[in-house]
């Protein structure tokens, strides 16, 4: 069964809180049930994963490899802006991801514009709150099954 990988970056253990008129009000345990259990229902394994620390998402995207994830699909939060690290873990791993935000960065201040992960990620996911898992699960399904764009 092919196993997926949900990364979730900085602060967004703090969703439904945080800024909620820029991120919604749905929560991290909320959306990484509802991403669970819509796997299941896809067919496959999903493991859900949140850290503040660079250091920390850059071994879980290493030990991906080992536990031979078959697709990420990956906010990086504030990182996104800033990460050359995280950028090189996912090149070394191989893994397809896609790249999710919860809000349109391209909407928002001129430093978010930029990121590290949009020229080298499977496909790119902008400002559809926490809908956007949902979304991503299924392309990540779709891709999985060499259905990509078909
Ligand atoms: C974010 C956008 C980033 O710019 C920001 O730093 C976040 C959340 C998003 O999901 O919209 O932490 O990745």
């Amino acid at each position: 069964m092919p196993s997926f990988l949900l990364i979730n970056g900085p602060n967004l253990n703090l969703l439904g809180s945080r800024e909620p008129e820029v991120y919604g009000a749905t929560s991290l345990d909320d959306i990484e049930e509802r991403a669970k259990s819509l796997a299941t229902e896809l067919g496959h394994e999903l493991e859900c994963y949140q850290s503040n620390a660079e250091h920390e998402l850059i071994d879980r995207v290493q030990q991906a490899a080992t536990d031979k994830v078959s697709f990420i699909i990956l906010n990086p939060g504030a990182f996104t802006h800033t990460s050359i690290a995280l950028r090189d873990a996912l090149l070394a791993v191989k893994i397809p991801f896609i790249e999710l935000h919860l809000s349109n960065t391209f909407a928002r201040e001129e430093f978010r514009h930029n990121s590290y992960f949009s020229d080298i990620a499977q496909s790119c996911l902008f400002g559809f709150g926490a809908y956007g898992y949902e979304l991503a699960l299924h392309a990540a399904s779709n891709y999985v099954a060499g259905r990509e764009g078909k």
